[in-house]
């Protein structure tokens, strides 16, 4: 139970670095189990779209700060899956472009923006049964997590996984080299800022998805959850 009373809700967390297939496996085990999904890299995207919008550049803190105070971001769920909306417009597909991840990856560093999403990731983590995707979920979002999970692989098959992903899109495509490029500076971003970097936590299931493919990981997950998950907190039943 949590301290007001109500039964507290599973959170499974899914970390690591772009492209290492979390969010098709985040997404397809959650619908699994019938929890919700939370992809909280949306939500860096969501707030480095709004910085955008507004001219304010990514270390610039006061504005940053001014932003995340006044804007509303959160999930929709609708026919055609989960939407990102910001002040009650869906941005969804407008926050996957190469500069956009660069701008996620440079607010995201930020404490002001980090401190605002945390507040909004853990609210949401109090409502039902959730998988949360992304870098510090379970190291600093949610350190009680049930479960953990670090799911990464190598940068060539991440980045070609990523051109793949990008290609089957519309608009201008980068070429491989650039996307490998890319991915390896976000990595080292992500990896190397001062607060909440990406890491494994310590007591998370680490999987490598280089030579896997996306059934083959999320029945691997499934099945520990499924051993792990305390009997007497299944709920919704899980399986
Ligand atoms: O998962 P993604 O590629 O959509 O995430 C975009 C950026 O957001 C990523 O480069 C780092 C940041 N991010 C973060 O710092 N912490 C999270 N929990 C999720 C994403």
């Amino acid at each position: 139970m949590d301290t007001d009373g109500r039964k507290k809700k599973i959170i499974i967390t899914i970390d690591g670095p772009a492209g290492a297939g979390k969010t098709t496996v985040s997404k397809l085990l959650a619908q699994r189990l019938g929890f919700r999904y939370i992809d909280t890299g949306a939500l860096y995207r969501g707030i480095a779209y709004a910085a955008s919008q507004a001219n304010i550049a990514s270390d610039d803190d006061k504005a940053l700060e001014k932003l995340c105070g006044k804007i509303h971001l959160g999930f929709e769920e609708i026919a055609m899956g989960l939407r990102l909306v910001l002040n009650q417009t869906d941005i969804t597909d407008k926050i996957r472009s190469p500069e956009l991840s660069m701008k996620a990856s440079a607010i995201s560093a930020r404490p002001v923006v980090r401190d605002c999403l945390l507040i909004l990731q853990r609210f949401l983590g109090k409502q039902t049964h959730a998988v949360f995707e992304g870098r510090d979920m379970g190291t600093v979002v949610f350190p009680e997590a049930d479960i953990k999970f670090y799911l990464d692989a190598n940068l060539s098959v991440r980045a070609t996984r990523r051109f793949e992903e990008l290609s089957c899109k519309s608009g201008d495509v980068p070429d491989p080299k650039t996307v490998e490029t890319e991915m390896a500076i976000r990595d080292k971003n992500d990896s190397s800022r001062q607060i909440a970097p990406l890491k494994p936590a310590k007591d998370a299931i680490q999987i490598d998805s280089t030579n896997l493919n996306v059934q083959q990981v999320v029945q691997a997950m499934f099945e520990l959850v499924q051993q792990m998950c305390p009997k007497g907190n299944q709920e919704p039943k899980i399986g």
